[in-house]
């Protein structure tokens, strides 16, 4: 099953709209030409417009970092996924360790905002990953488990269609230890088995699964040679053009 690969630049709490403009440009034309990858840029709320903007006629995706469920309101502070789509997202990432370690997210409230952005028709960035003491433990397996059903709870084929997966061992996110080749793998193929055991065969071949955690130029090759991982979600290393631009060109590597 061929599976296209997918990279995302996650920019988390970085760069003015001005920087990210800078960024975009810079991006656009380190990647012209590119082809057999997909590639999203996710900027923090505030540039979302103007990278939309920057980025029309490209085939560079937008994303955004997190959404609330609720379509509006009085809930201050947060965004609805019809903002996100008008502001021209076609991603958003959902759970990530950094939303559920500093920000209260639970399986509940990832599966709120999952199926929120769905019926929105953005499709989803899906985060999982144990930290290091789950891991030490021998929990990695369980907790992997525990995230997908609570995180896709309710959820049908024809939705799964429009998910992605990114495994990423907290442990090894801003770290610089990344995880070995060998290790990711492990965990992206019990990923996808789980899959197939809660949906079909079907939509397990076909779902991607990215992988996240101190991605760099250097290591990016490897990792995507694995069998299961079919992208990465890089953090910082997505800050720069050239960095980012090598890791989006990993077969040329
Ligand atoms: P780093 O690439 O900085 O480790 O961040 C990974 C990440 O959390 C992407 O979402």
């Amino acid at each position: 099953m061929e599976r296209l690969p997918f990279i995302t630049g996650n920019w988390k709490m970085n760069k003015t709209v001005g920087e990210a403009i800078h960024l975009v440009r810079e991006l656009k034309s380190a990647m012209s030409g590119i082809k057999g990858v997909e590639v999203a840029v996710a900027p923090p709320f505030t540039s979302l417009y103007a990278v939309h903007q920057e980025l029309e006629g490209s085939s560079i995706g937008l994303a955004a970092q997190n959404l609330y469920w609720e379509e509006k309101g009085a809930f201050t502070g947060e965004v609805s996924p019809l903002m996100l789509k008008e502001v021209g997202c076609h991603y958003v990432i959902v759970g990530h360790s950094e939303r559920r370690q500093f920000f209260g997210e639970t399986d509940e409230t990832v599966n709120r905002r999952i199926k929120a952005a769905l019926t929105q028709g953005l499709k989803v960035i899906f985060c999982i990953g144990e930290t290091l003491g789950e891991r030490e433990e021998g929990k990695t397996f369980l907790l992997i488990e525990k995230q997908i059903e609570g995180g896709l709870r309710g959820l049908g084929d024809q939705e799964m269609r429009n998910i992605v997966i990114a495994y990423e061992p907290v442990w090894a996110i801003g770290t610089g230890k990344t995880a070995t080749p060998e290790q990711a793998e492990e965990v992206h193929r019990f990923i996808r088995e789980k899959l197939e055991k809660l949906y079909s065969q079907k939509i397990s071949e076909e779902i991607r699964i990215q992988y996240g955690g101190s991605v760099t130029p250097e290591n990016v090759k490897g990792l995507m040679n694995q069998p299961n991982i079919d992208g990465a979600l890089v953090g910082g290393a997505s800050l720069k053009a050239d960095s980012f631009s090598k890791i989006v060109r990993f077969k040329e590597l």
